[in-house]
């Protein structure tokens, strides 16, 4: 029996992931719960899994589920979070799953693994942002960090066996996000809702924005030169509208192995789950025949600047992918409140990375400093949109 710390529970992952658990009740037993501030949408999960602990980021939502609940430990802010990572630290054999979104996802990333807890990890900032700091301490402890995502799940599963000297490059794919059939011109005008009408994918609104602009790609190679250790000139992204096929690896011999399947998170998220055993799960099946062809093509980088910003960062190093993460969160922020137009998130992106204040090798507390500082400078610049 695992036990599962679950981080981001009332999400678009969180919930999968409880889905996949209820599959297997005799392998999984859900210990604890947190989430930001969806106090409805946490009681609704308490009522049906009966966690020990709850942890809402938001100090009110926290409050009312201690009323509701006056036999569950609840906890809050950034100490409640790093509490649910880290709690039970005799449980060695438990999994903690990070399914927030944002910076949030962080520190309690690093309060597991400083107890020597596995991680099944979704939430993109924690190796953006701190990647460099995250793999060391998994390494010293030696932990895992199981991939959430489905291109790095793709890698994941290719790279399984196979020597790291044998790597040629890794694939990544692209399904081009909901503006993949729209001019530059066009993007002047796009809106809220077309951003979100992803082609392929339901998923939450930050990661649905980072496809259309193509950030996400960029978070995806900085967390995958992270992952599987592999430095950034061998990992290539390609587009690929269909997105049946999740990424690839490339081996000296000339060999190209992929992992193919349905877009379901479901999926990789039972994969981390199961590891190593693969075991039955809802997700639709394939019918190859039926799909008929996949289509490739290059990534056009002046359509898509945020790739290529994310990519000057992760060479940059330091604390630049800090600076590129805080930026486009806000930025995304601003575009979801309908405060700025869609193009003007890599204007923000590409001016906080100008004018960082670079670090070569930042602590945490200096990733910390620079995501709030970098913060305050965009809300300074943008104050009366927001208003
Ligand atoms: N969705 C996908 O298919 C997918 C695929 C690959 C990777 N990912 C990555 O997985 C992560 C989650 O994505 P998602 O699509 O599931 O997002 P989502 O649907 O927006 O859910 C986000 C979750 O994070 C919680 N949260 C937000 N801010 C928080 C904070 N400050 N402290 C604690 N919890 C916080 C939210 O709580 P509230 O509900 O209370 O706001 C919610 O539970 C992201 O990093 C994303 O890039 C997602």
């Amino acid at each position: 029996m695992k036990n599962l710390y679950l981080l981001g529970a009332t999400g678009s992952i969180g919930r999968q992931t409880l889905e996949i658990a209820e599959t297997a009740p005799e392998r999984f037993r859900i210990i604890a719960l947190g989430a930001d501030r969806d106090v409805e949408g946490m009681t609704e999960l308490v009522r049906r899994h009966a966690p020990r602990y709850v942890a809402m980021n938001d100090a009110a939502a926290a409050a009312t589920l201690a009323i509701r609940f006056p036999d569950i430990e609840v906890g809050s802010g950034k100490a409640g979070l790093n509490r649910l990572a880290s709690l039970d630290q005799d449980d060695r054999d438990g999994l903690f799953v990070n399914a927030a979104v944002g910076i949030a996802g962080l520190e309690p990333t690093i309060a597991a693994l400083k107890i020597g807890r596995d991680v099944a990890l979704a939430n993109k900032e924690t190796l953006v942002v701190g990647g460099d700091i995250v793999m060391p301490l998994a390494r010293e402890k030696g932990v895992r960090i199981l991939p959430i995502d489905s291109e790095h799940s793709a890698l994941w599963q290719c790279l399984e066996g196979e020597r790291p000297e044998s790597v040629l490059r890794l694939v990544i794919t692209a399904s081009g996000g909901a503006f993949r059939d729209k001019s530059r011109a066009e993007l002047e005008h796009v809106g809220v809702a077309d951003a979100l009408a992803h082609p392929n994918w339901k998923m939450g609104k930050k990661i649905t924005i980072d496809s259309a602009t193509m950030m996400n790609k960029g978070f995806e190679v900085i967390e995958a030169m992270h992952l599987f250790a592999i430095p950034l000139g061998k990992i290539d992204t390609v587009l690929h509208r269909e997105s049946y096929l999740h990424s690839l690896v490339e081996f000296v011999d000339g060999s190209m192995v992929a992992q193919i399947s349905s877009h379901d998170m479901r999926l990789p998220i039972s994969y981390a789950l199961h590891h190593p055993d693969r075991v039955a799960n809802p997700t639709e099946r394939l019918d190859l025949a039926k799909i008929g062809k996949l289509t490739f093509a290059p990534i056009d980088s002046e359509r898509y600047p945020c790739l290529g910003l994310a990519y000057a960062a992760a060479r940059r190093g330091g604390n630049a992918p800090a600076a590129l993460n805080a930026a486009n969160e806000v930025a995304v922020a601003l575009f979801l409140a309908g405060s700025i137009p869609f193009l003007t998130i890599e204007t923000i992106v590409s001016t906080a990375l100008e004018q960082l204040s670079f670090i070569a090798q930042p602590s945490l507390a200096e990733l910390l400093a620079t995501d709030a500082a970098v913060r305050d400078a965009v809300r300074g610049r943008y104050a009366r949109q927001l208003l």
